[in-house]
Formats: structure tokens, C-alpha cells, sequence
């Protein structure tokens, strides 16, 4: 059976989206089979940072409604033998997602996909609330300011609240020159000082900025300090090693 991981953040822009893609690409590179969703309702990216904007026909609100099967929605991903992606609707169109059809759609993947990563919007919307009751194990994604942190200890908070315990944090666009500076909190401050296990940090870097730009994850471009550190971050979350 399959695992589901929520991509979730409180502030946004915080690089969600770019990490649950390279997540995935990494995941899928070491021979797991992986499903993308793309549930930023309204504000989605994904198919862009996966270079399939000119590919989506279907998406997850016209499997939920019935309009067509899962498999009409699923997209095999450019360069991937087992990399998979569904989008989501462009725009609000009045069709609810619940946590219902999450859970139910969550459980069909799951005897296909070694794993599902849902990437959502920033905070804690509808979105958020209904794949969260799918998640086995939430990402929470944050840059290291202090007003991010903030918002990030709330959302963990609240996924505690709703029982959620597998939650962990990567610290996303840290930029050495503000932490020298004493601007942001350094890295020692940031993991004494969050109840959250924090899985990695990844640096500001225009690798990023490129891949984002041109549809292709930063892990494919061979050679990279960002890619290495991707990679040891994602096995870190498989893992749960950040546990110990
Ligand atoms: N480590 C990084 N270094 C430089 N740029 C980055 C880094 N991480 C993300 N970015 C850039 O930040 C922008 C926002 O990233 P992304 O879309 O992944 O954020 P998000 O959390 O998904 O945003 P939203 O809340 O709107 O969904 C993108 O332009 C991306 O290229
Ligand atoms: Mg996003």
C-alpha cells in the first residue's frame, strides 16, 4: 500500500510546489512508482514546474465529479518511467473537494503508487482540511524568517490538533549572508526553538529559480549542491530519520 504526503505551508510562496516536485522526481529516480497532485485550487503551478502546461486535459474536480476515470487525469511525466501527475482545476468553479473524496481518491492510488505527494496552498483553506484526512505524513514547508516560522508552528498545531503526528519541517531559501548578519535566526535557533522535527535546510539558489522557470525539477541537472542536498532530504523524510 501506498503513502500519502501532504505539502503544506502557513506563509506563502515559501517553496512548496518546488519541493514536493523534486520530492517526487527524486522518489520516482530510485525506481518508485509516484503520484503528483497538484490541490492549489485557484493558484495551481505544478503542471509549469513540471514543463506540462500544454498537456493538461483532465483534472482531479473532473474525477471527483465524474466527468471522467482517474486514469484520463493521471499523466505520465516527461523523462520519468514511474513519475505521475494529476492538476488540479484552474479556477474555482463552485466544485468542492472534501476530505471524503480526498480519502477515497487517496485510497485508490494507493494500491497503484508506492507514493502520493498533494501539494496544497499556503494555509489552512478547504484544501488543506480535506488532504489532510488523507495524509499519512505532513511536510511542512517554511522559510526561515521569523513570521514564517510563526505561521508554520501554527499549522503544525493545528495538524496536531486534528491528529496528525508525522510532521516534519524543511527550511527552505536560507540565506547565509542574512544569518551572518543576525537578520534571520540561525540554524541552531531555528531547530531549538520549533516542536517540529526539522528534515532539512536548502539554501537560496538560482539553480532553483532556473528549474522553476524551465518545467524540469533542479534534481535532474546533474552536478548540483541543491540536487545533492534534495536527494538527502527526501531520503531523510522516507526514513523518518530526522526522528532520531
Ligand atoms: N531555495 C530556493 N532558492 C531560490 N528560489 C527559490 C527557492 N525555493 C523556491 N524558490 C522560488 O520561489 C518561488 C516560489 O516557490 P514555490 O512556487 O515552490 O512556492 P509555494 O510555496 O509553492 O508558493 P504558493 O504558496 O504560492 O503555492 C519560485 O519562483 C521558486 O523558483
Ligand atoms: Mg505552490
Amino acid at each position: 500500500m501506498g503513502k500519502v504526503f501532504l505539502i503544506a505551508s502557513g506563509k506563502g510562496g515559501t517553496g512548496k510546489t518546488m519541493f514536493a516536485v523534486n520530492f517526487g522526481a527524486v522518489l520516482a529516480s530510485g525506481g518508485k512508482r509516484v503520484c503528483l497532485i497538484d490541490m492549489d485550487l485557484g493558484m495551481r503551478n505544478m503542471d509549469l514546474y513540471l514543463g506540462m502546461e500544454n498537456r493538461v486535459v483532465f483534472n482531479i474536480m473532473d474525477v471527483m465529479s465524474g466527468i471522467c476515470k482517474l486514469n484520463k487525469a493521471l499523466m505520465k511525466v516527461r523523462g520519468f518511467d514511474s513519475l505521475y501527475f494529476m492538476a488540479v482545476s484552474p479556477r474555482k468553479d463552485g466544485r468542492r473537494i472534501t476530505a471524503g473524496h480526498m480519502t477515497a481518491l487517496c485510497d485508490v492510488l494507493k494500491k497503484y503508487f508506492d507514493y502520493i505527494i498533494i501539494d496544497c496552498g499556503a494555509g489552512m483553506g478547504e484544501e488543506l482540511q480535506a488532504s489532510a484526512a488523507a495524509a499519512d505524513q505532513t511536510i511542512i514547508v517554511t522559510e526561515p524568517e521569523i513570521a514564517a516560522l510563526r505561521d508554520a508552528d501554527t499549522l503544525a498545531s493545528w495538524l496536531l490538533d486534528q491528529g496528525m503526528r508525522d510532521n516534519c519541517m524543511v527550511i527552505n531559501k536560507i540565506d547565509v549572508d542574512l544569518i551572518r548578519e543576525g537578520i534571520i535566526p540561525d540554524i541552531a535557533y531555528i531547530v531549538n526553538n520549533t516542536v517540529t522535527p526539522v528534515a532539512g535546510f536548502i539554501q537560496m539558489d538560482r539553480d532553483i529559480r532556473v528549474s522553476t522557470s524551465r518545467g524540469v525539477p533542479v534534481v535532474c541537472k546533474t552536478g548540483t549542491e541543491t540536487g545533492d542536498n534534495l536527494r538527502n532530504i527526501s531520503r531523510q523524510i522516507v526514513d523518518q530519520e530526522y526522528r532520531v
